[in-house]
């Protein structure tokens, strides 16, 4: 085997020493990013028991089997066009977000109902060119946005992963117009080489 200097061969290395991919095994979570939204909610209280929630991004399931541990006899709609696992309560619905349909379902399973809690760890199939994934996920977070305009309860909550670069400044400040409280946050398990960030948004205002 020739020397380990490839990408794949930083990724693996990367792999190794994350403690959050360790409790991943060790825990028998879905995936590393359950421990995001556990710090988030930990710190922040998001998640109660008879919420709706709608979460956008949902594969593999990590956040979905969170949510679906931590919120008995509620509602969770998990939107992803790969698969999810599901759990007790979550309506999986498999298709992108910004279809016209997957609204409808939405639309469907709330049956008037109104959210509690809108979350997305959407992230853009990266295309290699920076500005055209960075133009992705301000769109992702645009989406996510309209959402919490449609469906989220007065006083309803927001998480939104979100890139920095071009675009993000402008989104963030028309966010804080909406929410009583809105903060950009990088859980620990959060990669720090990683240029995402969690916008968590509490108290919407109803338009
Ligand atoms: C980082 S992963 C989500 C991880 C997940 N939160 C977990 O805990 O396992 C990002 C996901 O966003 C999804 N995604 C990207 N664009 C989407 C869209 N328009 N609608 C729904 N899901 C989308 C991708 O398919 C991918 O599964």
């Amino acid at each position: 085997m020739g020397k380990k200097s490839s990408s794949s061969g930083r990724w693996l290395d990367r792999q190794r020493r994350d403690p959050y991919v360790k409790r991943v095994h060790e825990e028998g979570t879905v995936s590393r990013a359950h421990y995001k939204l556990e710090q988030l909610d930990r710190k922040y209280r998001l998640v109660a028991p008879r919420q709706a929630v709608l979460e956008l991004g949902a594969a593999p399931g990590g956040w979905t089997r969170y949510l679906a541990e931590r919120i008995p006899g509620g509602l969770i709609i998990a939107v992803d066009p790969l698969p999810v696992a599901g759990g007790p309560g979550v309506q999986v619905v498999v298709g992108e977000f910004g279809e016209e349909w997957v609204d409808v379902r939405i639309e469907e399973l709330l049956a008037g109902k109104k959210l509690d809690l809108v979350l997305s760890d959407m992230a853009p199939n990266l295309s290699g060119i920076r500005a055209a994934d960075q133009a992705t996920s301000i769109h992702l977070a645009d989406l996510t946005l309209d959402a919490a305009g449609r469906w989220l309860k007065p006083k309803g909550s927001l998480v939104v992963k979100v890139f920095h670069g071009e675009g993000l400044d402008a989104w963030f400040a028309e966010t804080k117009r909406k929410f009583e409280i809105t903060r950009m946050v990088k859980p620990d398990a959060s990669r720090r080489e990683s240029r995402e960030a969690y916008v968590v948004a509490t108290g919407w205002r109803r338009e």
